[in-house]
């Protein structure tokens, strides 16, 4: 991949979640997609384990605001 922007080079830093393991924002997305629901199995999803942790936190928020928005509207019922 070449960059050619700071602003290519400063987003794609910032995507970046996991140091240690090089997990990114859509790494953790395509996790989450194919089933991971904690940050231990987004991990194993890449076939990493974690190393110093820092990330744990980071990655369960982004499986949270994924799911949330994965939650299909539940039909309003009328009440008699
Ligand atoms: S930042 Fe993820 S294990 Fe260290």
């Amino acid at each position: 991949m070449q960059i050619d922007t700071h602003s290519q080079l400063l987003q794609m830093v910032l995507m970046i979640i996991c140091v240690c393991n090089r997990i990114n924002c859509r790494s953790v997305r395509e996790a989450v997609d194919a089933g991971a629901r904690s940050p231990k199995a987004v991990q194993a999803h890449h076939g990493c384990k974690f190393n110093c942790g820092k990330c744990s936190q980071s990655i369960g928020e982004m499986i949270s605001e994924q799911m949330d928005r994965c939650v299909p509207s539940l039909p309003i019922l009328a009440a008699e």
